[in-house]
């Protein structure tokens, strides 16, 4: 399973690639606003740490200045994937920029039947928000399941799952038990994972033992 990050804050960026922990990066226009910083700058710096794909989100609404922007965002930098609404005009740029072999991310998906309709315009990934959907008390993770189930039973689809609006480890680890090719994760999540109070407790066991030596490997 891919780990993206998704997070428009360079820094946290770089100090999650370093640790060998991100395969990709997504942001959006709020995570830009966030940023407080000039978005074709931040796209451009985040895709020069990661080699992965870089999503990159239209804010224009119809196809003709979806179009521009996917194409203004995609000369950023060879890893921008371009990221679009799953709206009519979304999943009409969705195809035009597919078959000019542009990846695209469409997202803000929430039904199975969106995700179809993502798969036939040529989408390299489809974002459905689990988050967002468990805070209006709808199962996330069974969207998550049906989309799998239903792109399996079609080998032609080649559009990944990117499983996005993931708020704690569980939503992770449900995730990959049900074979999602990739989640985004904001960096205080990742860092969720990493933690275990066993493997705290078990290394302050080891290092009292250890001063008790005297002893230094070097
Ligand atoms: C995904 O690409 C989105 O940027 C993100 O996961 C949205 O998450 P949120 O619901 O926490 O804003």
């Amino acid at each position: 399973m891919k780990f993206f990050v998704d997070t428009a804050d360079v820094a946290e960026i770089r100090a999650l690639a370093e640790s060998g922990m991100v395969d990709g990066v997504t942001t959006n226009p709020s995570l830009i606003a966030k940023s407080g910083r000039k978005m074709s700058e931040v796209i451009a710096e985040i895709c020069a740490i990661t080699e992965g794909p870089v999503s990159a989100e239209v804010t224009a609404t119809d196809f003709a200045g979806m179009l521009a922007e996917g194409k203004y965002l995609r000369d950023i930098a060879a890893n921008v994937a371009v990221k679009v609404p799953l709206t009519e005009a979304g999943l009409r740029t969705c195809r035009a920029l597919s078959n000019e072999g542009t990846p695209v991310n469409v997202t803000l998906c929430f039904s199975a039947a969106q995700a179809l309709l993502a798969a036939k315009a040529g989408a390299a990934f489809i974002s459905p928000f689990v988050g967002r959907l468990d805070d209006i008390a709808h199962d996330g993770m069974t969207l998550i399941g049906d989309i799998v189930q239903i792109y399996r039973n079609y080998p032609g689809i080649k559009t990944e799952v990117l499983v996005a609006s993931v708020r704690h480890p569980i939503h992770l680890v449900q995730s990959a038990k049900l074979g999602a090719h990739v989640a985004t994760l904001p960096p205080s999540v990742i860092r969720q994972l990493l933690k275990h109070p066993l493997t705290d407790s078990g290394l302050s066991a080891f290092l009292a033992d250890w001063a008790k030596t005297g002893q230094s490997i070097l």
